[in-house]
C-alpha cells in the first residue's frame, strides 16, 4: 500500500471512530478522534487506562489551538512558535469543544503539535473531513514501557488495533515535556508537570521568566526515594540503580549470571549482559525504551542501571528510570 492510500485508510478509521497507531517524534500514540466520545472511550478500554486520567490532544498547527483552548496567555503562543512542531505539550484552559472524556472532567486540556511528517499529514488530511484533532496517549498498555517503533505497538495490541502507521523509530524516544500554563501565568505560575527533552531551562529562557521545575533537585545522583513516584514505564525485568562505586566493586567480585547492565559508558565487566545506550542524553533517550524491551526479551533476572550524570540534560531520562524502578520496589 502506498503512503497516500495508507493515509486515506487512517483518516477513514478516525472518521468512523476507530483507533490508529501513529508515529510521533517522542513515542507512538494510540489515536482516536478527539471530538468523538466513543473513540475516546475505545482508547481508555484498549489501553486499560483508568478513567479520569486526561489525554493529550494532537493538532497539526499552532493556529488550531484556539479551537480547543480559551483564554490563551501570550506565553502559549511564544512556546508554540518556538517549539512546535515538537516534543512539548501545553496545558491550557479548554474550550467548550473539548470533551469531558478527554480531560477527565478537568477545566484544562493538553495540546501538542507533534513533528513526525506522517502524523502531521494525517492530522492535516483529517482536518479537511473531520475534527482534525486526535486524542492520543502513548500506545502501550497502562503502566508499561512506551513504544518507539511500529512493531512495539503491534506487539502490544495485535489484532485489536486495525492499523499502525509505520513511521520508523522515534527520533526523540521519550514523552514530551508538559508545561502547565493554565494557572496565573502572568504572576509566574508556569510549571513543568513532566520533564522531557525540551528542558525547563529552555522554557524559562524562551519565556524570560522562572518556571517551577520539580525535577531540579540539588543532590548529585538524584535518585528518588522508592515509593514516592507513581509506577510507570515499567519493563517486566526488575531493575535498580547501580552507582559507579558499586560497579567498581562488582568488577572485582564478578556477578551472578543473567544480570543486565544499562549504561551510558562502555564497560567491559565480565558476567554482565551489556546494554549500552549512548553517552549523550539525546542518544540515550532515543534508545531507552527499545533497550528496555530487549532486556525483557533477553530473559534476565535483573537489570542494573548505571546512575546518570547530574546534569539537568539527563533529568527527563532519570525521571522515566526512577518511575520504572519505583514500579518494581
Ligand atoms: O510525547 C507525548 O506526549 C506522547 C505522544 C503520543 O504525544 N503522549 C503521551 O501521552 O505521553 P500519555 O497519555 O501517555 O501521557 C500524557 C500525560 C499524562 O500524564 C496526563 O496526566 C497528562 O499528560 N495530561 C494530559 N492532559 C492533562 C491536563 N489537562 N492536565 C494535566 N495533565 C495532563
Ligand atoms: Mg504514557
Amino acid at each position: 500500500m502506498d503512503r497516500g492510500e495508507e493515509l486515506r485508510q487512517a483518516v477513514d478509521l478516525l472518521l468512523r471512530g476507530d483507533l490508529v497507531g501513529i508515529p510521533t517524534e517522542t513515542v507512538y500514540g494510540l489515536a482516536g478522534d478527539a471530538a468523538n466520545a466513543q473513540a475516546v472511550a475505545k482508547i481508555f478500554d484498549l489501553k486499560g487506562r483508568p478513567k479520569g486520567h486526561p489525554l493529550i490532544v494532537h493538532i497539526h498547527a499552532a493556529s488550531k489551538m484556539e479551537a480547543w483552548a480559551r483564554d490563551l496567555p501570550p506565553q502559549a503562543w511564544t512556546l508554540a512558535q518556538t517549539f512546535w512542531p515538537g516534543p512539548l505539550t501545553l496545558i491550557v484552559k479548554r474550550s467548550s469543544r473539548v470533551l469531558d472524556e478527554v480531560t477527565g472532567g478537568q477545566d484544562t486540556v493538553g495540546l501538542r503539535v507533534p513533528s513526525h511528517p506522517l502524523t502531521l499529514a494525517l492530522l492535516e488530511d483529517f482536518s479537511k473531513q473531520g475534527s482534525g484533532a486526535v486524542a492520543a496517549p502513548s500506545a502501550n498498555r497502562f503502566g508499561k514501557t512506551s513504544p518507539t517503533r511500529a512493531e512495539h505497538v503491534r506487539a502490544e495490541f495485535g489484532e485489536a488495533l486495525a492499523m499502525v502507521l509505520d513511521g520508523g523509530a522515534c527520533g526523540v524516544g521519550i514523552e514530551s515535556t508538559i508545561v502547565d500554563l493554565s494557572g496565573k501565568v502572568g504572576s509566574g505560575q508556569v510549571r513543568i508537570l513532566r520533564p522531557g527533552m525540551i528542558e525547563a531551562a529552555a522554557i524559562a529562557q524562551t519565556l524570560g521568566m522562572p518556571v517551577e521545575d520539580l525535577y531540579a533537585q540539588a543532590d548529585a545522583v538524584k535518585v528518588a526515594a522508592p515509593g514516592t513516584l507513581s509506577a510507570h514505564y515499567a519493563p517486566k525485568t526488575p531493575l535498580r540503580w547501580v552507582s559507579s562505586a558499586e560497579l567498581e566493586r562488582i568488577q572485582e567480585q564478578g556477578v551472578a549470571a543473567k544480570v543486565g547492565l544499562l549504561s551510558w559508558r562502555r564497560h567491559n565487566f565480565a558476567g554482565f549482559s551489556p546494554f549500552y545506550a549512548g553517552s549523550d542524553p539525546e542518544h540515550y533517550a532515543q534508545q531507552l525504551y527499545a533497550l528496555l524491551r530487549e532486556v525483557d526479551q533477553a530473559g534476565l533476572s535483573q537489570l542494573w542501571v548505571e546512575t546518570l550524570p547530574p546534569d539537568p540534560r539527563w533529568d527527563a531520562i532519570r525521571d522515566r528510570l526512577n518511575r520504572a524502578i519505583a514500579s518494581h520496589s
